[in-house]
């Protein structure tokens, strides 16, 4: 099933009272690695794109500025339960992430975990991404690709047929 966003309204919107206790907890690890890479300091202002339930926010640092971006109204309820725990100072703002309402060139570093994968067109939401990104700006991607050469390609299809379904494309290859 191609991914489409009324589809991932309604799916996220199912998984929003459950996300932090079920897939959440599956990437932790890889989420915090992924923050300790990009390394935010004080007073940056950090993109997170597809925020979710917020489980990125939480690990940014004291005195960084982020704008939390998520087409869900449901999962952005749950992470706006999270603010005033956050050491960073958030925003949240309900849009779509391929076509990002922001001037070019106003951030200084995208936070890119568990989106490129969901959204229908994961280049688009790229492309959208880098627009905002100032020039020397840093940028970090944690997710699911299929690796570059591998035989099980015709397994992952099958299983997209339910994963897609789930709202996650494990069939996007990072390359394309
Ligand atoms: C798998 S969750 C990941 C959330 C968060 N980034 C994380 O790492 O936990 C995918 C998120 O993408 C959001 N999403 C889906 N399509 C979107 C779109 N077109 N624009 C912005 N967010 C979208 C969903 O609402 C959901 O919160």
């Amino acid at each position: 099933m191609k991914m489409s966003n009324w589809w991932n309204k309604l799916v996220y919107r199912l998984w929003a009272p459950i996300y932090d206790a079920t897939i959440n907890r599956v990437f932790v690890a890889g989420r915090t690695q992924a923050i300790r890479m990009l390394s935010p300091e004080a007073g940056e202002r950090i993109l997170l794109v597809g925020v979710g339930t917020g489980a990125d926010a939480a690990l940014l640092p004291a005195g960084a500025r982020a704008v939390g971006l998520d087409l869900s109204q449901d999962m952005l309820s749950v992470a706006r339960r999270k603010i005033p725990d956050c050491r960073a100072s958030i925003c949240l703002v309900q849009a779509d992430a391929q076509v990002m309402p922001f001037c070019a060139e106003a951030i200084d570093a995208l936070v890119l975990n568990l989106i490129l994968s969901v959204v229908p067109d994961g280049r688009l939401c790229l492309e959208s991404a880098l627009r905002v990104l100032r020039p020397g700006g840093r940028v970090v991607i944690f997710d699911k690709f299929l690796p570059e050469s591998n035989g099980l390609v015709p397994l992952y299809q099958f299983f997209n047929i339910f994963t897609s379904l789930l709202g996650t494309d494990i069939t996007a290859a990072f390359r394309r």
